[in-house]
C-alpha cells in the first residue's frame, strides 16, 4: 500500500444550473477563464502537485471534458500543415498520458458525498485529492500543492481553508477550529453550510481536499444530509479523531467560479496575469472605471 498521493477524483457531474443558458448543452467545467477551461486549471493544477491518476466523476452531457484531454489528431494534423508550430505545442501539453484518466459516472445527483463514494474502486486503499473546479485558486503555489506538502508532513487528512464573511457560512463546510500551528489548523468539528447564528467559526472549506481512503467506508454509511445530499462533510466529520485532520489556510487568492460575479472577477484577475492581454484589458478597464459606463 503506497502512502503517497498520485491519484486525484474530479466531479464534474453537476448540472450548472447557475450558468444557464450557456451550460445548457455544455457542461460547466468547459466554460473558460480567458482562455482555458475551468477543468484544464483543475487539472494542471493536480499535475503540478504530483497527481497522475485520474477519476472524472461524470454525467450525462459531459463527454466534451474527457475529449478535452485525449488527442486531437485531425486538428493537430491542420495546425501541423498551417506551420503553428507554437499551438501544436500548447496542444501537446494538454492530453493525459495513456491510461491515466478513468471516467465514472453518478447516475443520480445525490451530492458530493456520493459522488466521491462513486469513485471507491478508484481509489481503493490509497490515500487521494479531490479538487472542485469550480473553485479557482490564483497564487505563487498552486493551492492542491500546498497540500501534498502537508500531507507530506501530517500524513493525515487536510482541506483547503479560508475565512469567509459571517453570513456566508451557509454556503460552505465550516470548521470548529482547534489549535494551529502556522498555516495548518487542527479540526476540532465540520459542519456543512450552517445558519450563520450556529456557525462554529468563518473557517470555510474550499474545493481542495487530500482524503485517506477509509473516507469512503464512511460514507457508505452517512444518511443524506444538509439539502437532502450525502455530504462529504459529514462524512469526514465521522473521521475526526481517528486519523489526523487538519484544515490548511492556503496561500493565494480563490474565486468561486460557481458563481457569476465570482466568474467575472476571475477573468477580471486572470486576463491582467496573461501576457497577451494584459495591458489591454488594464486600459480597458481604467476607461470603465474614469467613464462609469
Ligand atoms: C461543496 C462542499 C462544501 C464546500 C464547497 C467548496 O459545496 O459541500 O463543504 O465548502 O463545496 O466550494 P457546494 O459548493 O457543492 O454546494
Amino acid at each position: 500500500m503506497t502512502r503517497q498521493l498520485r491519484k486525484a477524483v474530479i466531479p464534474v457531474a453537476g448540472l450548472g444550473t447557475r450558468f444557464l443558458p450557456a451550460t445548457k448543452a455544455m457542461p460547466k467545467e468547459m466554460l473558460p477563464v480567458v482562455d482555458k477551461p475551468l477543468i484544464q486549471y483543475a487539472v494542471e493544477e493536480a499535475r503540478a502537485a504530483g497527481i497522475e491518476q485520474f477519476c472524472m466523476i461524470t454525467g450525462r452531457g459531459k463527454t466534451a471534458i474527457i475529449d478535452h484531454f485525449d488527442v486531437a489528431y485531425e486538428l493537430a494534423a491542420t495546425l501541423r500543415e498551417r506551420g503553428k508550430t507554437e499551438a501544436l505545442a500548447m496542444l501537446a501539453t494538454i492530453s493525459l498520458p495513456p491510461g491515466s484518466i478513468a471516467t465514472v459516472r453518478q447516475q443520480v445527483p445525490l451530492g458530493l458525498g456520493h459522488a466521491i463514494w462513486c469513485a471507491r474502486a478508484f481509489i481503493g486503499e490509497d490515500p487521494f485529492a479531490i479538487l472542485l473546479p469550480d473553485d479557482l485558486v490564483l497564487g505563487e503555489t498552486p493551492c492542491l500543492a500546498q497540500l501534498a506538502d502537508a500531507f507530506r508532513e501530517t500524513g493525515g487528512n487536510l482541506v483547503a481553508v479560508t475565512d469567509v464573511p459571517p453570513e456566508q457560512t451557509h454556503r460552505y463546510g465550516i470548521l470548529d477550529v482547534g489549535a494551529e500551528s502556522g498555516r495548518l489548523v487542527t479540526v476540532k468539528g465540520l459542519v456543512e453550510k450552517p445558519d450563520p447564528a450556529v456557525a462554529p467559526s468563518t473557517l470555510a472549506i474550499i474545493g481542495r481536499y487530500v482524503l485517506l481512503p477509509e473516507v469512503i467506508g464512511h460514507l457508505a454509511q452517512t444518511a443524506r444530509g444538509a439539502g437532502g445530499e450525502v455530504q462529504l462533510t459529514d462524512a469526514m466529520a465521522r473521521m475526526i479523531g481517528g486519523s489526523p485532520f487538519h484544515g490548511v489556510r492556503f496561500e493565494g487568492r480563490r474565486f468561486d467560479c460557481g458563481d457569476k460575479a465570482g466568474f467575472l472577477e476571475a477573468q477580471i484577475a486572470f486576463a491582467l496575469r496573461h501576457p497577451d492581454i494584459a495591458p489591454q484589458v488594464r486600459a480597458l478597464l481604467r476607461s470603465y472605471a474614469e467613464d462609469g459606463v
